[in-house]
């Protein structure tokens, strides 16, 4: 199953749940596929792959370009983390900053299918493939929406992070007829850098439940120092040690309600 993961905001935490969403499926066996779709290539740093390495390699701007079907294979990489035996089961397709090369393409004819070609017979060797999209709803994340079979929300309980999300939400139902994915629409909604203390963070959180109701996944992932020192590492949350290990089980929690979809989807 190919999930986009996307809010018309920065700084949700679309990466951050991509990287330890592939962490916890990958902890209980399951292979995963982790497309960069951002041209601040957050995503493929936090698998490994810094600016002078992703200077050097194949990666979702050629992919795109070359419109082949399958051609996503040529850009696929190994995830670095340690342990190996988590990285060994997800792969990357990086990014780099001139993947914005590929919006200059987005007036050519059935351009947004390009993604979706190149990744043909490609993401059906993995049980998921996280689609993370770029802050805007722009040919970019066009590409992703067009290449996904559901969506994913990630928003911080805010004003700006909520309608961010609904503003994604709406444009799905508006265009996926034209993305040629008639029936894509949102199927979880991951509310991050909750902070129990703020009455804001409590008041919104209500307010995500009201709109969104049960596409809601609990529990919501806490602000926390400890994942901010794996994301700035580039590790998984397993390798920072016990004071992670509440951070483990939420994600793991969160990928049960993700693997519901994954076998409602089969
Ligand atoms: N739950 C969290 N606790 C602490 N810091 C977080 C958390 N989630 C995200 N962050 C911080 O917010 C920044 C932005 O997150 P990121 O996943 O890159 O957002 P997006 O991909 O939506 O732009 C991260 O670099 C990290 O510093
Ligand atoms: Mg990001």
């Amino acid at each position: 199953m190919r999930i986009a993961v996307a809010n018309n905001k920065g700084g949700a935490g679309k990466t951050t749940a991509i990287a330890h969403l592939a962490e916890a499926l990958a902890a209980r066996g399951r292979r995963v596929l982790a497309v960069d779709l951002d041209p601040q290539a957050n995503l493929s740093r936090r698998l490994g792959y810094g600016e002078a390495d992703l200077a050097e390699m194949v990666t979702a701007a050629e992919v795109v370009a070359a419109n082949q079907k399958g051609c996503a294979a040529d850009a696929l990489v190994g995830c670095r983390w340690a342990p190996a035996d988590l990285a060994e089961r997800i792969d990357l397709v990086p990014a780099r900053y001139d993947l914005e090369a590929r919006v200059a393409e987005a007036g050519q004819l059935g351009s947004h299918e390009r993604l979706d070609v190149a990744l043909t017979g490609v993401a059906e060797d993995y049980d998921v493939t996280l689609l993370d999209c770029p802050p805007s709803l722009g040919h970019l994340t066009q590409l992703g929406l067009a290449a996904a079979d559901t969506v994913v929300l990630v928003l911080r309980p805010e004003y700006d992070h909520l309608q961010g999300a609904i503003r994604v939400r709406d444009f799905v139902a508006a265009y996926r007829r034209h993305l040629g994915r008639p029936d894509l629409a949102v199927s979880g909604v991951i509310v991050n850098e909750h902070d129990r203390r703020r009455g804001l963070h409590a008041w919104h959180t209500d307010s995500v439940a009201d709109t969104f109701g049960d596409l809601v996944w609990s529990p919501p992932v806490p602000s926390r120092a400890v994942l901010a020192e794996a994301i700035d590492a580039a590790q998984p949350l397993r390798a920072r040690g016990a004071p992670a290990r509440p951070l483990v089980e939420i994600f793991s929690t969160l990928a049960d309600q993700l693997e519901v979809r994954l076998d409602a989807a089969v």
